[in-house]
């Protein structure tokens, strides 16, 4: 099955579209699916484990406790930027139909294989029990659904075209402003590097993806950006290869050598200044202004990534009901927590994304989130999904994607890598 024609395929869009509510009946059943077991603890499997992420969990799980003070919770957090670890643990034990209550997966085609593994519940009886189908986007709830049925619960929206800086480094080097262009970006970065100070901070792998798809995104413009991944447009094509090699150049820009190991680190380095800037998604705003104490605008400020003004490259986190979840209750309780405006206004202001949902109280979101907030809900915002995180490729794509990247990034070679991803995407559209 060709999960992204029936899934999700609102990327591209404005943002009008995600704005809507689902306009699907709204009718309440009685909550027919329901174990109504009364299940005394729930485990959570996510990777929220590290500064930045931890403190969102943190304040949900909180909320989640009081309102259900029979129930223990079991944090399952597994370390790791991205999921890249927990990912590895949670497919052992889905295979080994060993599954928590719940788990974390991101919109999109992330979810596809589960669904087609049959791991996880058909949840459409709590968007109607709930009735969510009329609280959150209607591109949204289309990232989740196959084949007319809603398979998780998405809990924030994050945006990963962002381009993170500490205004007291620019002032230091003399530039005025974060850059408007990737050019204009490789102009800076030289500047920089005269000032010993390095252009782009960089993480693992997961993390040199991000900066590729946003410089995909920034070279190309949301159309051919989107064609990347529906085939409509040719990996090998003169404007692809321009931007594959414009990637190259920034990356030379960027303490690749001494990649620090997670996200958190590349931006510690621009905190104390010895880097000027970093790509990341918004999680970064949870983590500079929580663990980091520091104040938006004079501590750290954010522009999209260059050549992304007014573009919201989007991804979603969302918990499952997983086949044969052991306290299937207590996971449902979670679920609802999820998808609940308490839940959403708790964890969002922290974790540094907007809430899921269309009505949740904006005055929680302030500094950044408050810009976000706007943006995200402006009709005439344009939304992308992001590739490293789960929104536009299966697994399989993504897969040969993420290995293909690990020799691009060591040997430059343009034609080869997109050679290999064009073969992939056939191999596995
Ligand atoms: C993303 C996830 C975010 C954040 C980030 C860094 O994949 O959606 O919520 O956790 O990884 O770990």
């Amino acid at each position: 099955m060709r999960y992204s024609r029936r899934g999700i395929v609102a990327l591209g869009l404005a943002a009008a579209l995600f704005a809507l509510p689902a306009c699907s009946s709204s009718a309440n059943d009685d909550g027919g699916g329901s174990s109504g077991s009364s299940d005394s603890e729930v485990e959570v499997f996510s990777w929220w484990a590290g500064p930045g992420e931890k403190e969102g969990l943190d304040a949900m799980i909180a909320d989640f406790t009081k309102k259900n003070s029979g129930i223990k919770f079991n944090n399952a957090a597994v370390a790791g930027g991205a999921g890249t670890n927990a990912k590895t643990v949670l497919a052992t034990r889905l295979q080994a139909k060993n599954p928590p209550d719940s788990y974390q997966v991101h919109a999109g085609l992330e979810l596809a294989s589960d669904i087609q593994a049959g791991y996880v519940e058909d949840i459409t009886y709590l968007y109607d029990q709930q009735g969510w189908k009329e609280k959150f986007p209607k591109g949204l709830i289309d990232a989740i659904t196959v084949d007319g049925k809603i398979y998780s619960v998405p809990v924030n929206i994050h945006r990963s075209n962002l381009l993170w800086f500490n205004p007291a480094t620019l002032q230091k080097a003399g530039i005025a402003a974060a850059p408007k262009t990737w050019d204009e970006f490789l102009t800076q970065a030289a500047t920089l590097k005269s000032k010993n100070i390095t252009a782009l901070s960089i993480g693992p792998g997961w993390t040199q993806e991000h900066l590729l798809e946003n410089v995909l995104l920034g070279e190309l413009g949301t159309d051919k950006y989107t064609g990347l991944w529906n085939g409509s447009t040719d990996w090998k094509s003169a404007e692809v290869t321009a931007a594959l090699t414009k990637y190259t150049k920034i990356l030379g820009f960027s303490d690749l050598k001494s990649a620090a190991a997670d996200w958190q680190p590349a931006l510690d380095k621009v905190v104390d200044g010895t880097a000027a800037y970093n790509v990341m998604g918004d999680w970064a705003d949870g983590y500079l202004k929580g663990a980091k104490a520091l104040e938006f605008k004079t501590g750290y400020d954010v522009v999209a990534t260059p050549g992304s003004e007014g573009v919201y490259n989007f991804l979603s986190d969302s918990f499952t009901l997983p086949v044969g979840a052991p306290h299937k209750g207590a996971a449902e309780k979670w679920l609802v927590e999820c998808g609940s405006t308490e839940g959403q206004d708790a964890f969002n202001p922290q974790k540094g994304s907007v809430p899921a949902r269309t009505d949740a109280d904006k005055s929680k979101y302030t500094g950044y989130l408050a810009a976000a907030l706007a943006e995200w809900q402006n009709p005439s915002t344009k939304i992308v999904g992001s590739l490293a995180h789960g929104v536009v490729a299966n697994n399989a794509f993504k897969g040969e994607i993420d290995t293909a990247l690990q020799i691009f990034v060591q040997d430059s070679n343009v034609a080869k890598f997109a050679d290999a991803v064009a073969k992939a995407y056939a191999a596995n559209k």
